[in-house]
């Protein structure tokens, strides 16, 4: 089976008046159809621009090498005309803010037949008919009526809904959610869950959840991919991260997650120190100036990402402290 994307060896640089930025340091991670992953780390680790490579949308001061297959194929040296009809139709990302992808200026109604009749060849009848469904499949009421609002005139949460089905109206085989439920509140927040377990589920797509909520993951993803410092730090099944985590960044994340059978008196662990400076990482783990388990060799040596079997890796050297 071709995976639906095959990232190898990805490396992302940015060149910045005060030197260079290394974002994303030899990243390889699969996802086959229906799978989903979730992206985990602190803000700055890298996640985003990760798949702003594989989208083709990285900053113009941002190069990447390696290999991103979609579907076999290498986004990566695609001529831009293809990228772009794939990235229109057969790969969708959707963000914190709907309003990166959605336009002010024009009615939903507009923006969603437009995409339909470009990549599907619709007529405007057609597209406007499968608009409405698909806003009645992401839960907006009323949908036939509210699709000729503009998107100001939607609360945070309906707005969010719409650009999700933006970007489901062409089938996607891949999408990718980049904190897509950070600015709203609970309730909501676990609707939009709902939902991409809904789409997951019918529509057999590829997902990866891009969060600094490990709370998020638990409820969606298949597989997690803990990031650290622009590398994967840790990888394996939900159960497996959450439950024999071998890596002491990922073992501080879980510890500083709320819990709802915890004490209310209690306060909340927190990893002490910052992440690394990702203009001058350090030549041993990147972690290791945070790490309660570290010993010399942590500072001079980076430990190899190892694989256990499973889809299990972890690059620590003292793993076993770690469980
Ligand atoms: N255009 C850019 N120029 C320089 N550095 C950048 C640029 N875009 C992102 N970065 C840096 O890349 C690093 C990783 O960022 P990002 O992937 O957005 O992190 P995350 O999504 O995990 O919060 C950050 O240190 C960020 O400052
Ligand atoms: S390699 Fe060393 S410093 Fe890094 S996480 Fe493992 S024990 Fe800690
Ligand atoms: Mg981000």
């Amino acid at each position: 089976m071709t995976a639906v994307l095959d990232v190898r060896n990805l490396e992302t640089r940015f060149s910045t008046p005060d030197g260079m930025v290394s974002a994303v340091n030899t990243i390889s991670f699969t996802l086959n159809a229906g799978e989903t992953l979730g992206v985990v780390g602190e803000s700055g680790s890298g996640k985003t621009q990760v798949f702003m490579s594989v989208m083709g949308l990285l900053a113009r001061n941002g190069h990447c090498t390696g290999e991103a297959l979609f579907q076999g194929d290498n986004l990566l040296t695609m001529p831009k005309k293809k990228l772009n009809t794939i990235r229109g139709s057969r790969m969708a990302m959707i963000f914190q803010d709907p309003m990166t992808s959605l336009n002010p200026y024009l009615s939903v109604a507009r923006q969603m037949t437009e995409v339909l009749v470009e990549h599907k060849g619709m007529t405007t009848h057609d597209a406007r008919r499968h608009a409405i469904t698909m806003l009645d499949r992401v839960g907006i009421p009323e949908a036939a009526r509210r699709i000729d609002m503009y998107p100001h005139e939607f609360s945070g949460g309906m707005r969010q809904r719409v650009m999700i089905a933006m970007s489901l109206l062409c089938s996607p085989e891949l999408l990718i959610a980049d904190e897509p439920t950070t600015a709203l509140d609970v309730t909501v927040q676990a609707q939009i869950l709902d939902l991409l377990n809904d789409l997951k589920r019918d529509f057999n797509t590829a997902i990866v959840m891009i969060t600094h909520d490990l709370g998020v993951v638990a409820g969606l993803c298949d597989r997690v991919m803990v990031m650290y410092g622009g590398r994967v730090a840790e990888t394996g099944s939900v159960k497996d991260i959450f439950y024999a985590p071998r890596h002491p960044y990922t073992k501080g994340l879980l510890q500083s997650m709320p819990r709802l059978d915890g004490d209310a008196g209690s306060s909340l662990y927190a990893i002490p120190g910052q992440p690394p400076n990702l203009q001058n990482l350090p030549k041993g783990c990147a972690f290791h100036d945070r790490c309660a388990v570290r010993s010399d060799r942590c500072r001079d040596i980076p430990p190899a990402l190892l694989d256990y079997g499973n889809g299990r890796m972890a690059a620590c050297h003292h793993e076993e402290a770690a469980r």
